[in-house]
């Protein structure tokens, strides 16, 4: 493409950068949109939030993707915090509307856009292993679709909390989700990123449930090989990244972005 002094630009804050796909995925999407402006990555330390987002506004930064470990603490740098990503407690996106920062929650969307593509959640049953960031936004999702959730996690006074301020319908421990037949699946915990561990007992996964990791390097985790052989049906995180990355793109330009080409640019970015 051609920069030019009309080019926007808009990218990620993260620290450690590591191997970020968001750039090859935002950028391929502009480019089959049309749309005139670049993606980058930025690497921040949590020191220097506070200057990366005041360097933002400065410079007319058009939109910010916001992840690890910036998602609680860019809050309170921002003109406003919608009411969704207040609720979730997080934000992973921040649109520049005129003067002010906006920050918004498009994990929850992109996660139940996911799973919607496969199931319909309202009425079923479901089960979030984890209670962190990522818990929040599915289980904030969940609730919202008409799912009974019901929250397992290594510290269980964790999930105890999450599932009484979301009014999920249990809690437990990552050990006893043999006792939770549900029909959807879906770990937010961080085991099996970068490794081949699974956070549950392999014997204990549902047999026709739709199990989806928002864990996605590796794109197949342990918890996905296990399912599948149990016969569950598998989606990858990859899909939940697809369409958080999609709304950040409608958030900011009204525009939808292709599912497809963000899916390629994901597959091509390894
Ligand atoms: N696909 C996407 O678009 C997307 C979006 C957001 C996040 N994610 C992924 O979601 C994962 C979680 O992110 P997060 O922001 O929610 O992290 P977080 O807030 O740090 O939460 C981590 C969760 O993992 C659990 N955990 C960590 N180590 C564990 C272990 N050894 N055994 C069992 N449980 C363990 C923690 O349990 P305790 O409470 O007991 O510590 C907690 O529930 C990351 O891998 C991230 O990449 C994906």
């Amino acid at each position: 493409m051609r920069i030019t002094p009309n080019t926007d630009v808009c990218g990620i804050v993260l620290h450690p950068v590591g191997h970020t796909r968001s750039p090859a995925m935002h950028n391929a999407a502009f480019a089959a949109l049309g749309i005139d402006a670049v993606y980058a990555a930025f690497d921040v330390p949590p020191e220097r939030l506070g200057d990366a987002v005041r360097g933002a506004r400065a410079l007319g930064i058009r939109q910010l993707a916001v992840s690890i470990p910036h998602k609680v603490a860019v809050m309170e740098h921002l003109d406003e915090v919608d009411a969704t990503a207040r609720q979730i407690g997080a934000v992973n996106t921040v649109t520049r509307q005129g003067d002010r920062l906006i920050g918004s929650n498009t994990d929850w969307i992109g996660a139940i856009q996911a799973l919607e593509r496969e199931r319909k959640l309202a009425g079923t049953r479901a089960v979030v292993l984890g209670a962190g960031g990522a818990a929040r936004a599915l289980v904030y999702g969940l609730v919202e679709r008409g799912a009974e959730v019901v929250i397992l996690n290594r510290t269980p006074a964790r999930a105890q909390r999450l599932a009484e301020e979301f009014s999920a319908a249990g809690y437990g421990a990552l050990s006893t989700l043999g006792d939770h037949p549900c029909d959807v699946l879906v770990n937010t915990t961080s085991v099996g990123l970068r490794s081949d561990e699974s956070p549950v007992d392999p014997a204990a996964l549902p047999k026709t449930a739709l199990v989806m990791d928002s864990v996605y390097d590796p794109i197949e985790t342990r918890l996905l090989r296990d399912a599948k052989q149990r016969g569950a049906q598998t989606l990858s995180g990859k899909w939940m990244l697809v369409y958080q990355a999609a709304e950040q793109i409608r958030l900011w330009t009204n525009r939808e972005a292709s599912v497809d080409i963000l899916s390629q640019a994901f597959d091509a970015a390894k």
